[in-house]
């Protein structure tokens, strides 16, 4: 068998080899600062840099990184970049930047000793002798400098004032005006913060304040402190993205739609949303999931997704679920999520990398469920988990090399994409994402591009195959939009679908509306628009060898 490669895909372009060469081999050293173009972060030569960032908090009571009694920064550094993330967003209390004494005359070991945490001094020891007894703010720069090394930017994230387990309501670090929250107090931090790192280049960001909410919040407030923060911030380090969070626990930026923020500096201008599975109550379990995943992602389109159109990059700075499985209403969450984060290819932050916590809320060593890494801070908690947010991990459109046009048929519960199976290409199987051909979805129609093969329905049960003659029609169905339904049968009864070993074939709908008990998550399916070659796929090497290496910066 043969696989015709599309045939704009060559390299005979100069100026392409360049920009191919560039991203191929300057991506380790990206060309910072960064700055906004419409909706893209892009770099100094104007190509995309997509945030695939990890939390790493750093804002609980010792206010040192979590996780260096376990691992030495280098090898948690490193694993970062192995399990695909290119950022972090490193998560730090405002006293640091207000009380001397916190940041320049408390060393790693005096904050352990003075909470009891003697276990971790030990590990500590182990693990970075050369930072236990650095002063607090001296031990975060160095795993920003660590970071730098192993060409991960960071985020700096102002999570709350007073270091500790963040977020409620009536916890006084929540808005303006709270018991620990004073705007001038903020904004001078912020400033102190920004000119901290001035210079730093691998520092690309601020948060300039967490999940704002509280019986406080209100929308003029924001406005005017947001501006001011924002002010300090990039007065005092022009490099840096000043990322702006909503209200309601940063489930909110819809006020922002009539009433545009107003800055002195133009192109730095990014926000950030969150989004949970209990964002939307106990919804996830109480509703039908289709409808439910409609439902929620008409507000997060009115929440912060219209930000996109009104061009402005929007930041998908916390999500996550319990990687240990067996919550259905995550799982129904997780591929509402991950459909729509592909689709839009926004810049986003997972939470989190944690591991264990050194103490959250009274408990020494609290394993973090929703953590990438494990107890040991060097083990992936869930490879399953990591493949379901490695298609995330791509940039799938934005300024940079490009090809034409093409589609990705993404599976969201497993996060991985519609390709041709290498033992029968005739037959389709799942495979990682970046082994896909370029599909073109047109006229209801799935081809391949260039070549005259379409997806055929061969009937309820059976599996679906590459056809010459007779190409089935698909819709896109439900309020999800997530099933890909047969249009010729009458009433949308069939939809593609998995069965437990990853063929596809057709199989009856399922519970496109009203059954909250099924789970509809086998037939999710989601058709991706990309301009850009996905990094290791084959059409990325191809580029790459097109390109003479004369061409190489
Ligand atoms: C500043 O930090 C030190 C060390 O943690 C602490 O003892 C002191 O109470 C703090 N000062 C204020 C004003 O919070
Ligand atoms: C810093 O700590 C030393 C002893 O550990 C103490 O003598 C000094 O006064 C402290 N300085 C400040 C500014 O707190
Ligand atoms: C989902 O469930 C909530 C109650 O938990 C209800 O108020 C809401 O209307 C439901 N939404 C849909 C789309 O059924
Ligand atoms: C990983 O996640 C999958 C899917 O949610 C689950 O079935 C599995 O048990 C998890 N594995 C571990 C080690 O938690
Ligand atoms: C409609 O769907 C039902 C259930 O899947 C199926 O039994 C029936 O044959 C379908 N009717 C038509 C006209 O396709
Ligand atoms: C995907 O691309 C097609 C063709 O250019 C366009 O019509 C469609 O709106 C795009 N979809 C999204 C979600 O951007
Ligand atoms: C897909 O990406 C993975 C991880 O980067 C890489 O190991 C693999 O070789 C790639 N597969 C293809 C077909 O390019």
């Amino acid at each position: 068998m043969t696989r015709k490669e599309p045939k704009h895909l060559s390299c005979t372009f100069p100026l392409l080899c360049f920009f191919f060469s560039f991203i191929a081999h300057t991506v380790p050293n990206m060309a910072y600062p960064l700055s906004t173009s419409s909706r893209w972060i892009v770099d100094e030569n104007g190509q995309r840099v997509k945030l695939a960032c990890v939390n790493w908090p750093s804002h609980l009571q010792p206010v040192v990184a979590e996780g260096l009694s376990k691992q030495p920064v280098d090898a948690v550094a490193k694993k970062i970049v192995e399990m695909g993330f290119n950022c972090v967003r490193l998560t730090w209390p405002l006293d640091l930047m207000t009380n001397e004494t916190l940041a320049n005359n408390v060393t790693v070991r005096q904050s352990f000793q003075s909470l009891g945490l003697t276990d971790d001094i030990v590990g500590f020891q182990t693990n970075n002798p050369s930072i236990i007894d650095f002063s607090l703010i001296e031990a975060l720069k160095m795993v920003v400098t660590k970071l730098g090394n192993h060409n991960v930017m960071a985020i700096l994230d102002n999570h709350l004032t007073k270091s500790g387990w963040c977020c409620a309501n009536n916890d006084g670090n929540g808005f303006f005006g709270d018991n620990f929250f004073d705007p001038t107090v903020w904004t001078a931090a912020l400033s102190k913060m920004a000119a901290t790192f001035n210079g730093v280049s691998n520092v690309v960001g601020m948060s300039l304040r967490n999940e704002l909410r509280g019986p406080k919040q209100n929308v003029n407030d924001w406005f005017k402190y947001m501006q001011q923060g924002a002010e300090a911030a990039h007065s005092a380090n022009k490099n840096v993205l000043v990322i702006m969070s909503g209200l309601s626990f940063d489930t909110d930026l819809s006020f922002i739609m009539p009433r545009p923020v107003h800055l002195s500096f133009t192109g730095k201008l990014v926000f950030e949303l969150h989004w949970y599975s209990f964002s939307d109550g106990n919804s996830w379990s109480t509703n039908n999931s289709n409808d439910n995943c409609g439902e929620v992602l008409n507000r997060i389109r009115n929440n912060g997704g219209f930000l996109l159109n009104q061009g402005f990059p929007l930041f998908l700075s916390e999500f996550g679920i319990d990687e240990r499985g067996g919550n259905v209403n995550n799982d129904r969450y997780f591929g509402c999520l991950t459909g729509w984060a592909a689709e839009n290819d926004v810049d986003w932050s997972l939470w989190a990398l944690t591991g264990t916590y050194y103490l959250r809320q009274g408990v020494v060593g609290l394993n973090e469920y929703y953590g990438v890494l494990d107890s040991d801070w060097i083990s992936v908690r869930n490879s399953s988990f990591l493949q379901k947010i490695s298609l995330l991990q791509s940039t799938l459109q934005g300024p940079g090399p490009r090809t034409d046009a093409y589609n990705l048929v993404f599976h969201p519960l497993t996060g991985l994409c519609l390709v041709r199976s290498l033992k029968d290409t005739t037959m389709l199987t799942l495979g990682p994402c970046n082994s896909s051909e370029p599909w073109s979805y047109t006229k209801k129609t799935l081809r391949i591009e260039d070549q005259p093969l379409c997806l055929q329905s061969n009937g309820p049960e059976n599996r679906v195959t590459m056809s010459r003659t007779g190409c089935s029609r698909w819709q896109t169905i439900s309020a999800s939009r997530m099933h890909l339904a047969l249009t010729t049968s009458k009433n949308n009864s069939l939809c593609l679908d998995v069965d437990a070993t990853n063929n596809i074939l057709a199989n009856p709908c399922k519970c496109l509306s009203k059954d909250s008990s099924c789970q509809p998550m086998s037939q999710w399916f989601k058709i991706i628009n990309a301009t850009r070659p996905l990094k290791s796929s084959k059409l990325y090497k191809q580029l790459e060898n097109m390109c003479p290496k004369s061409d190489m910066l």
